[in-house]
């Protein structure tokens, strides 16, 4: 049995099956700029970057350097209750980068799917409004309104049952005038059942899913 293999099996009884979308049974063991390594020692060029958050290359010296220093100074401090002297001074550089036209706030999150989270509650504090499209097909992240933007067939959205309610799924080519009149028709004609995520058994719109 090869390193993969070997850790894959010691793994398997302990870690959820929930938990990952497994596409290939390798292990990654390090990481030099655009090239991974598994146990066994096979390299591969990382195409995927970790879902996009080691966009920098794998062990890229500034990061490890400020990964080193931070951490030697202070570890962390949760931004929820007091500021801390790093972060105090990264959000006005982040807000400034924003390509976004206006003032700009941002709210520090611990991974896409906790981003995806604050999104969905800002955007509904905002607006004051309840209803959210997403695309069929779409992966957004495994917290519970991550998941429930998600319109995917994984182990981790399996048998968890209804998810957060006022979610409307539309097929990505289906956007623009088309989709915009579908979800008022659903929103107007009374589609909806007002305690489920189900439409209606008499709502024409039938190809569309909640959930
Ligand atoms: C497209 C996409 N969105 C969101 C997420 C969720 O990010 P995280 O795993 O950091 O919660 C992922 C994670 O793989 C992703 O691939």
């Amino acid at each position: 049995m090869g390193k993969n293999e070997q850790l894959l099996h010691d793994e398997a009884p302990a870690f959820s099956s929930a938990s990952r979308v497994k596409y290939y049974n390798i292990v990654i063991e390090s990481g030099k700029g655009a090239i991974v390594t598994d146990a066994d020692g096979n390299d591969y060029i990382d195409l995927l970057a970790s879902a996009s958050a080691t966009n920098t290359g794998h062990a890229h010296p500034h990061v490890v350097k400020a990964i080193q220093d931070q951490a030697a100074k202070l570890i962390q401090y949760t931004p929820a209750y007091f500021a801390n002297a790093t972060a105090a001074k990264l959000a006005p550089r982040l807000a400034a980068l924003a390509p976004i036209s206006g003032p700009v706030a941002l709210s520090w999150g611990n991974s896409g799917s906790d981003a995806n989270d604050a999104i969905i509650k800002f955007a509904r504090a905002y607006t004051g409004r309840q209803y959210i499209v997403s695309f069929t097909g779409a992966y957004h992240g495994s917290t519970y309104g991550s998941i429930s933007a998600s319109a995917v067939s994984l182990n981790m959205r399996r048998k968890i049952g209804q998810c957060c309610l006022a979610w409307l799924k539309c097929h990505f080519l289906t956007l623009g005038s088309a989709c915009l009149t579908k979800v008022k028709t659903i929103l107007w004609t009374g589609c909806l059942r007002p305690s489920s995520c189900r439409l209606k058994p008499t709502c024409p719109l039938k190809k569309w899913q909640l959930f």
